[in-house]
């Protein structure tokens, strides 16, 4: 996945690194790509729903499935084209359900497969395409497969599903090698009264398979089937660059007195040998009626190396996040901007713009710091003893930062919650948080839960609307209540209402398939056409002058005075 530990020395390198046919089934649903819609992954916007926090249908606190149901008409009237699905397997939520115990199966918590098939359903009857989460990196400790391979001997069928190895010393008791898990510690556990370890590069309830086996690939060939015969229209590959390890796992180089964990590069990341994978699936996906879509969770180095895993033979999207991790300044977002379309053009693949996940801080809570400094980077979350972000400010950015992502040609990802301008909850107790990252390095590392917090309905309600009940699974700041979904509904000014009419006017002006052309702006401004449209933003904090006579179709913040575009502040321009 990425980067566990942010080093000082090396912002600029953290920075620039970020970055069949259908058969008979009682439950396939009718696929979606209309006749003509082959290229939806090149410009549609996709919605992430992190199933855990988005709507509780049955108050116990944790989202679900039947939730998700109840909020589709949300969705469809916010304008967004797809829905991607973060796990909602069977699971034992050590990884939040990035821990899968069976591919297959629903988790009793999330509903039941049923429900799956429900929303599914409903929401392509809606039009809007659903991909679902494929976590191929490793399993949970608690899969059948994982399970055998602990009751079998050193050297079974069982154990070469996995990456088990002698330790080192003269009883096995030290790690085969020096690999760090992303999550703190070592990437191995060893095995209760053996010689052997095994390898999980994130927690220890998550190891990692072993991609060398042809049992394995199989396996997963099957996983996508399954899926894709029940309807769904992709998938998002978790930790895509993970898959295989460099033959006889040579350990990490460490630089002295600097520990290189996390880091990007090295003997498990981004394999050449990851991508025969992905061309195998993607002759898999081709099976199916319909444009099924594979999108890379990639975090590799340098960043050409991205555009390997969105070759026409291989998937069709990979999140850019190296734009997730600009510095609030308008010269490194044109050069992002830039780079990043020159990048992605050379495999004629799409750009997939983001700025909020489920792993990385939510973005009014980024850009209202003084100095995003390892904040930029995904699992460094804010905690209490951490400088607080400007609330206003960082709304005003995001909200502006929103204008600018969705008026760029190419797909982009919103994350549940950006639509509300929704903070993180910077202030929580540590005797709150879940994410193995904070368990594992004892708080250490603050983490992901403050990204991944129940969302607000309902101002007055109990668990602000959460679920009927007042339980929710993390607890939600009180300025929750300011960002609940019932109170913007009706306000004019609202992020929810800015981000309805940026996806309209997106749509009508079919920005997503447009191009960019850029035009000469001032120092801190960047103003670009697309279409019959122009951008301009000003991230600095003085006001930059407007061209004259233009006409303002909608703006991220009201704009006092005639021909002024207030700091931090976008607008789009009908262009005369
Ligand atoms: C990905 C997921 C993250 C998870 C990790 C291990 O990076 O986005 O949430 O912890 O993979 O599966």
């Amino acid at each position: 996945m990425f980067r566990r530990k942010f080093l000082a020395t090396s912002l600029a390198t953290a920075v620039a690194l970020s970055l069949t046919a259908l058969h008979g089934n009682a439950w396939a649903t009718t696929p979606q790509a209309a006749p003509g819609d082959e290229d939806w992954a090149r410009h549609s916007v996709i919605y992430q729903i992190y199933p855990r926090s988005f709507a509780d249908g049955d108050g116990n606190g944790m989202g679900d499935l039947a939730g998700v149901v109840s909020r589709l008409p949300y969705l469809d009237k916010l304008g967004v084209d797809a829905l991607w699905l973060s796990p909602f397997y069977k699971s034992p939520q050590a990884d939040a359900g990035y821990d899968v115990a069976d591919y297959r199966v629903v988790d009793s918590m999330f509903g039941s497969n049923a429900d799956f098939e429900r929303l599914l359903k409903e929401a392509h009857a809606r039009g809007m395409k659903v991909i679902v989460d494929l976590v191929p990196n490793h399993t949970s400790d608690e899969h059948a497969w994982f399970q055998a391979a602990l009751k079998s001997p050193p050297g079974s069928p069982e154990r070469a599903r996995y990456v088990f190895r002698d330790g080192q010393g003269e009883n096995g008791e030290l790690p085969p090698n020096n690999w760090p898990s992303v999550f703190g510690k070592a990437a191995w556990d060893r095995v209760p009264g053996e010689k052997q370890w095994y390898l999980h590069l994130f927690d220890s309830k998550q190891p990692d398979l072993n991609w060398d086996n042809p049992q394995v690939r199989a396996e997963f060939e099957q996983v996508l089937r399954f899926w894709l015969e029940r309807g769904v229209d992709g998938f998002r590959v978790d930790v895509a660059h993970g898959l295989i390890k460099a033959k006889g796992l040579p350990d990490l180089p460490v630089e002295e007195g600097r520990e290189n964990a996390g880091a990007l590069v090295g003997p498990m990341w981004d394999q050449d040998g990851v991508h025969e994978i992905y061309r195998s699936w993607n002759k898999v996906l081709a099976e199916y009626p319909g444009k099924r879509i594979m999108v890379a969770e990639a975090w590799v180095t340098p960043r050409e190396r991205l555009t390997h895993y969105i070759r026409s033979d291989e998937m069709d999207q990979a999140f850019n996040f190296e734009y997730l991790m600009t510095q609030w300044n308008a010269g490194a977002f044109k050069e992002v901007i830039d780079s990043s379309m020159a990048l992605t053009a050379t495999v004629g693949a799409p750009t997939t713009w983001v700025t909020s996940n489920h792993d990385t801080v939510r973005a009014p809570s980024r850009y209202g710091l003084k100095e995003l400094g390892k904040h930029a980077l995904p699992g460094n979350g804010i905690g209490p003893a951490t400088a607080q972000p400007d609330e206003a400010l960082g709304l005003r950015r995001a909200r502006a930062l929103a204008m600018l992502t969705l008026a760029l040609p190419g797909s982009t990802y919103i994350y549940q919650g950006e639509e509300l301008g929704l903070p993180e909850h910077t202030t929580m107790e540590g005797q709150y948080r879940q994410d193995p990252m904070f368990l594992r390095t004892q708080g250490e590392e603050v983490g992901r839960d403050g990204c991944r917090v129940p969302l607000p309905w309902k101002a007055g309600a109990p668990s602000f609307g959460f679920g009927p009940g007042d339980k929710t699974w993390l607890p939600q700041p009180e300025s929750y209540a300011r960002y609940a979904v019932d109170r913007q509904e009706g306000a004019a000014d609202s992020t929810l209402n800015l981000y309805r009419q940026i996806l309209a006017l997106r749509h009508a002006h079919a920005l997503g398939n447009g191009k960019l052309q850029w035009i000469d702006a001032g120092k801190d401004v960047l103003a670009f056409d697309n279409g019959d449209l122009r951008v301009v933003i000003n991230m600095g904090e003085q006001a930059a002058a407007l061209p004259a006579g233009s006409q303002v179709l909608l703006s991220s913040e009201a704009l006092p005075e005639p021909g002024q575009l207030p700091g931090n502040t976008a607008v789009w321009l009908k262009r005369s």
